[in-house]
This record gives C-alpha cells, structure tokens and sequence, in this order.
C-alpha cells in the first residue's frame, strides 16, 4: 500500500513532561518532546504512519539492525519565528538525503508525506517544545531502522522510520580544539562516508576517546590513502579561510557528508560575493597558508553544531592555533546571517523555510 493521503493517526500523551524542559539550561540531547512519528516498512510497502507519546520500543533480541547495523538517520532543526510560530529549515534536504543514504543501505524511500507532512504534524503537536531563545531549537532527529527478526545475514525486508524531538542548546559551548587524523579512517572511495549511516559514527567513537584523552574535542578526518587530504570532522563539515577565499573538500570522492549547513553556507558567502572553492585540500596546503600568515579562520558547519569556530588545528608536531573567535570575520558574519534567516527574521528568498 502506498501512502497517498497522508493519515496519520494520532495518540496523544495524558499528561506532558513540558515542566520538565528548563529553559535557561537546554542541554543537547538530553530530553525529548512528548510524541514521535512511527512508520512500518513490510511486504514492499509504508504503512500508516502513527503518532504516539515517546516511549520506549519493544524489539527482538535478533532485530537486524542491533546485529549488522542497517540503520541511517537525519538531524533536522525547527526554531521559533518572530510570531512564535515553529519553522523548519530545509527539511526537504534532509528527506533527499535521507533517501540517498537509504538506497546506499539497501533500505527503502521514505515518501514526502511521511517524511515531510509527519514531521510538520508532529512538530506542530509538540510546538510547545519548541524553544525561543537565540542559539536555541528543537532538534529533530528522523532514522530508520531494519527491523527483521533474524540473524542471517541479508539485506533486511522490514523497517521502522521513527522521528523523535529534542530541544537544543548550543552543540559546543566553545570552541573547538581539532586533531588531525592519520591513522585511523572513516571513509574510502565507493564506502559509505557521504551516508549518515549509524556506522560512520559508531567506527569513530574508539579514535574519538584516544584524541580526548590527548584533550581534543574532535577529529578531522583524512583521506585513506596518503592522510594527505582533508575530509571531515566527526559531527561536521569544515571551512578554512585562507588568504580572503574560502575553502572546503569537494563532494566528488563520496567521502564526505552532504552538509544541509554546508550548502547554505556555500550559497549565502558566494551571494556576498566571497570565493568558496570547494577542491580537494591537503594539509601541507594549509601548514605553508598558517606559516605564511594567510590561514586565518576555520570553523565546521552541521545541523547540531551550526557554525562551531575551530580554535586549533594539530597534526605530526604542527599546532596552528586560530584567532580568538571575536576576531574572526567571516565566521561571525555567517553564523549571524544564518540565524536571521532560521528564526524567520529576514526574508526567506532561498525557500528553505518550511512552516510546520
Ligand atoms: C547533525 O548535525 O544533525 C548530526 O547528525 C551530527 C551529530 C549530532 C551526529
């Protein structure tokens, strides 16, 4: 059965834990929203979609993704316009990538309406959870996941598609100290590195331990075969600004995310008439820039993180440290430009707002 008129039956909470949400203290990922959407894939087809309160799921010990993990997901944001209305931004970017990381999954297409129209549904149920304060949103998190009960292994015939709500804070209360990877990886040509698929993240949580306990916060990933080129950070896209252009890796080897922030980012410096090239980038372009003088900001760009400044940067011996944050121009001018237009305070002229 295709889902042509979206019906989504609603189950709502008896009681909300909004009480529970301080709004002076939103920490990341720490409380969810009253509902959550929840779709089942069988038989080749999307059931009706439901709403329910958020609860825990009830699943086989042998569910095919805890084994083999055939499981991707999406971060969204919705924030609070000037009327108090929620918004949604670019929602639609997420719901193609989604799609993409799905058939690299060998996992179905979710549809728009159950995508789209239940996420907007269920943003507008739960628009309470919306926050208001600036740097602040509700983090919307959509995934789906392979839900056979059986431990052979083969691509997975049923699925969940479940979206869960999160008011956010901030993802990095300052910013962040980067070390540069070279010897572990995260993707290779024709792998799964432009994917958001569980196990991009899943693969990097022993690299990410060893470089915090060196007092790090994240890892910028390099390339497989020479760790001469730069891909990603964990939770992020990455920009340098060297000599007045901007720079960041290009799409073309599969290797990275297709950053939703990325792409504004993108869009909204080359309308203010700055370059961005986007090309492959190595490190010893960026040491010969810092010792020259011309490497003068960084910062990584993600629907958690937003715009998070990059203080410094370390790879073999090398430690380029970046001016402090109120120094950096372009970086503050993006992460102003950006918030006008998420909270619905400028002019959409992109189309990337959805009401919910
Ligand atoms: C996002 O920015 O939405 C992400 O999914 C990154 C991270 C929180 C896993």
């Amino acid at each position: 059965m295709s889902v042509s008129t979206l019906d989504i039956r609603v189950n709502k909470v008896t009681k909300s834990r909004i009480s529970e949400l301080n709004h002076d203290n939103i920490q990341f990922g720490k409380l969810y929203a009253d509902h959550m959407l929840v779709a089942y894939y069988e038989n080749g087809a999307w059931k009706q979609p439901e709403i329910v309160p958020f609860e825990n799921l009830s699943l086989s010990p042998a569910t095919t993704f805890m084994h083999y993990g055939q499981a991707i997901f999406e971060g969204v944001k919705a924030y609070q316009n000037p009327d108090g209305d929620p918004i949604i931004f670019r929602p639609y970017d997420n719901w193609k990538r989604m799609n993409r990381s799905a058939e690299r999954m060998g996992m179905p297409d979710v549809p728009e309406d159950i995508f789209i129209g239940g996420m907007r549904q269920l943003v507008e149920l739960d628009k309470e959870w919306v926050p208001g304060g600036e740097g602040t949103s509700l983090y919307i998190r959509p995934f789906m996941i392979a839900v056979d009960e059986f431990i052979g292994v083969k691509p997975a015939e049923k699925f969940m598609f479940i979206i869960i709500t999160s008011p956010a804070g901030p993802y990095y209360s300052k910013p962040v100290s980067i070390f540069v990877q070279e010897q572990y990886v995260r993707a290779f040509p024709g792998g799964i590195g432009f994917t958001k698929a569980a196990g991009n993240y899943g693969m990097s949580m022993y690299p990410t331990m060893k470089i915090r306990e060196m007092g790090y916060d994240q890892i910028l990933w390099t390339d497989g075969f020479e760790h001469k080129y730069v891909q990603e950070i964990g939770t992020m896209n990455v920009f340098f600004v060297v000599d007045g252009k901007v720079l960041t890796p290009d799409l073309a080897a599969g290797t990275i995310l297709e950053g939703v922030t990325r792409d504004s980012v993108i869009t909204l410096l080359r309308e203010k008439g700055i370059t961005v090239e986007e090309r492959p980038i190595s490190l010893d372009e960026l040491e010969e820039a810092y010792k020259a003088g011309k490497f003068t900001e960084a910062f990584g760009t993600g629907t958690a993180a937003s715009i998070a400044p990059i203080a410094e940067l370390t790879f073999h011996d090398t430690h380029m440290k970046l001016p402090a944050p109120e120094n950096a121009e372009i970086t503050n001018w993006l992460k102003s430009e950006l918030s006008e237009i998420r909270y619905g305070r400028k002019a959409d002229t992109h189309d990337w707002i959805v009401k919910a």
